[in-house]
Order: C-alpha cells, then sequence, then structure tokens
C-alpha cells in the first residue's frame, strides 16, 4: 500500500514524496517570456516548502502559442542563463522541477499575441472573443517542432522533465475535442485522427530527449461540455500515449467555458467537494502502464493520503493550496495535518494580470487585518 510521504521513481527521477505541484501560471515573466529573479525566488520558496515534485507553469513553445500576461516561453536559446538559475534554484534545496510546455491555439488574444490565434479549426471558443484562423498543415508541422525545440531547452538547462499541457482547452486539447476540431483532412474526424497532433507532439518531444528522461502530459480525461472531449476518447488517447512510453499522465477536466466544471473549481467547502477529478483519473489509471496523477480540489491530507493508499493513484496534485502556502507538504510530512488554507475563490489569478505575479489575495488580506489589530 502506498503513502503520501514515500520515494518513487519516475522514469530515472527520483520524488522524495507523491505530492506534485500541478502546473501554474506565475505571471512573472517578462513580456518576451524570459523568467525573471522574482520568478526565481517564487521557485525557491516552492522548493522549500517540501513538495517531491513542481510543475511549472505553462511555457509558450512559439510567440503565437502564449496565452497569457507575464507567461514564460522556451522558444528561444537566448534565455539559457534565466532558466538554468530557475532550477538550479529548485535543485539547491533538493527539489525536483519538471517544465510545462504549451501552445495556446484559439485560448489566447490578439493583444498578447499580435496576430489573429491559430486553431485547429476556424471555431470561435466561449470567453475568447477572436475567432481564430485554421492552422495550415505547415504550420502543424512547425509547432510540433516547436514543441520537440521546447523540450530539448528544458534538458540542456537543468529541468528534471517536461510535461506538455493537453488540457484545459489549449490547442493539443483543441485538437482532441469535437467541438474545437471540424477538420476534414487527417487531423480531424475520428477519434484515431484526433489524437493525431497529440502523437506528433509525443514523438517530436522524445525524440529530442531520447528515452531517459520523463516525458509526461496533463491531460483532458473530460472537457465537462457538451459536444466536447469526453471520457471514452481520453481513455483512447491515454491509451495510446502509455503505449507509445509516456512516463506519467496527470488527469484534470473541463476549460475555461465548462461553467461551475472549470478546471479550477469554486467552493471546496467540505470533504465531499475534494478530489473532483478523481473518478476520471482511476478511468485512465485503468487505461495506462505508467504512473497517473490526479488533480483537482485537494485541500485535506486525508482524502489526499486516502487517494495514494486506498485509490492507488501514484500522485496527488495541487496548485491554490500552495499558491496560499508553498509549506503545506513539509506542514502535513511532520505530523501537523491542517486543512489547506486556500478558500478556492481564485483571486490569485487578479494580482498574475495586473501586478505582475500571482499571490493569495486572502492571505495578503488576513495579514493586513492582524497587522491592523496591533
Ligand atoms: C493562478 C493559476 C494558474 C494556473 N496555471 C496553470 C498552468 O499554467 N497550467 C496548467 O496546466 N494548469 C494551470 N492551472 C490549473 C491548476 O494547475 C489546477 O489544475 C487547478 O487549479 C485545480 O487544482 P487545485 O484545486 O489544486 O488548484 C492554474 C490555476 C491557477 C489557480
Ligand atoms: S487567492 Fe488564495 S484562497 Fe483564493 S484561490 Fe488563490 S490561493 Fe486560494
Amino acid at each position: 500500500m502506498g503513502t503520501l510521504f514515500e520515494e518513487t521513481t519516475i522514469n530515472g527521477m527520483v520524488l522524495k514524496n507523491r505530492l506534485v505541484r500541478s502546473a501554474t501560471w506565475e505571471g512573472m515573466a517578462a513580456p518576451d517570456g524570459r523568467p525573471t529573479p522574482k520568478m526565481v525566488d517564487f521557485y525557491r520558496e516552492l522548493a522549500t516548502g517540501g513538495v517531491g515534485l513542481i510543475i511549472s507553469g505553462f511555457a509558450f513553445v512559439q510567440p503565437d502559442g502564449k496565452a497569457l500576461p507575464g507567461q514564460m516561453g522556451i522558444h528561444t536559446d537566448d534565455f539559457a542563463d534565466d532558466y538554468r538559475a530557475l532550477t538550479r534554484a529548485v535543485h539547491e534545496t533538493g527539489g525536483k522541477i519538471v517544465l510545462q510546455i504549451v501552445h495556446a491555439g484559439g485560448q489566447t488574444m490578439r493583444e498578447t499575441i499580435g496576430r489573429q490565434p491559430l486553431a485547429p479549426s476556424a471555431v470561435e471558443v466561449d470567453q475568447f472573443q477572436d475567432k481564430p484562423a485554421e492552422l495550415t498543415k505547415a504550420q502543424i508541422e512547425q509547432i510540433v517542432a516547436s514543441f520537440g525545440e521546447g523540450a530539448r531547452r528544458a534538458k540542456a538547462w537543468g529541468f528534471d522533465g517536461v510535461q506538455f499541457h493537453g488540457a484545459h482547452g489549449y490547442l493539443i486539447n483543441q485538437f482532441l475535442s469535437p467541438l474545437t476540431n471540424r477538420r476534414l483532412d487527417e487531423y480531424g474526424g475520428s477519434i484515431e485522427k484526433r489524437i493525431r497532433f497529440l502523437m506528433e507532439v509525443y514523438r517530436a518531444v522524445r525524440k529530442q530527449v531520447g528515452p531517459e528522461y520523463p516525458v509526461m502530459i496533463k491531460l483532458n480525461a473530460s472537457d465537462n461540455l457538451k459536444g466536447g472531449l469526453e471520457a471514452r476518447d481520453a481513455d483512447y488517447a491515454a491509451r495510446r500515449l502509455s503505449e507509445a512510453g509516456i512516463d506519467a499522465v496527470e488527469v484534470s477536466a473541463g476549460t475555461p467555458a465548462s461553467g461551475k466544471k472549470n478546471p479550477a473549481r469554486q467552493k471546496i467547502i467540505n470533504p465531499g467537494k475534494e478530489a473532483y477529478n478523481l473518478e476520471l483519473a482511476r478511468m485512465v489509471k485503468g487505461a495506462v502502464s505508467c504512473p497517473v496523477m490526479v488533480v483537482g480540489g485537494y485541500r485535506s491530507y486525508e482524502v489526499a493520503e486516502r487517494t495514494i493508499a486506498e485509490e492507488f493513484m501514484d500522485y496527488v496534485s495541487m496548485s491554490r493550496p500552495l499558491i496560499n502556502d508553498p509549506d503545506l507538504p513539509a506542514s502535513w510530512q511532520s505530523g501537523d495535518r491542517r486543512l489547506a488554507g486556500c478558500i478556492s475563490c481564485n483571486g490569485c489569478f487578479g494580482p498574475g494580470l495586473q501586478e505582475g505575479g500571482i499571490y493569495c489575495v486572502v492571505k495578503k488580506r488576513e495579514a493586513a487585518k492582524i497587522a491592523k489589530t496591533e
């Protein structure tokens, strides 16, 4: 029976516990995507808090795949020293860090990328006002190559592995989803065709990093959207990736258009609301032979521990609880099994957009109140 605080290995990467920091955009990079010293400090603090594996915020593989301001980019060799400083800071504390790589597809804005967004098909997506242009085959080929190049840089600059983002409505997910992929060529139609882009990305990444380097995916096991990617097709994609040699699958669900069932759900007010992707993760676990990570709403030690010990998941991933308190893993390990302080309000996105970096606004407010009464 597994436990949260035991050592495990993913394709040679040794992890001190089964807690993962799920990818979290920081909003701290320079406008061209270069990591900043503030970002290096942010990751040092996270690693010091004892989480077994950090998955970085999403890094765009080419500028037209940028999703948000302050997002880091892995599209150029110019950022070598900055990324090396980041991975060094994590390693100095005994931590491990994997780079998440992404192309935003149609989930971005002209204002962010300076051109019309690109997507599998010219289908507008909710909450993004610019209708995207359909990718040509030459553009698809170029993006696939950019994923490979991004992975090559990540490995060269000290990351312990890479994870490509196949969730939350970004480009890989858009190819998988019948809602956003209306193509009539070999990239669209049946699920066998809709996974072509994903498999090309996987092979391009693997070719660049070799067999002995952790390559993972964050996969939507459902878009929680009428007409979107459903569990059955996600199950098929997970199987094919497992057969091809993927080293871990992190299971998520939803897109920004999924309403209450978006990837970062609110109102997780009791243990019954936690672990909201667990059922989908069980399905993926049955489909693959590699380790499975599950993300979404973990707030209490008991639910996390049960997910490992009784549900036989390999890793529990968290995002918002570690924005609120990067030391939570160390606290749990020391026997202090406190509930995460995060109240799942999603207020942390605001400072990422407006103040040059995410932080927990609730914690800041509480600290200000205490300071006032002292
Ligand atoms: C501020 C913020 C930034 C996020 N950035 C990313 C990202 O870069 N890549 C990603 O895959 N998910 C991202 N997510 C989603 C989280 O990784 C996670 O899937 C979701 O928040 C649910 O987990 P939680 O309940 O532990 O927060 C982000 C979430 C938040 C709140
Ligand atoms: S602002 Fe703080 S409490 Fe609200 S979701 Fe973000 S980390 Fe959690």
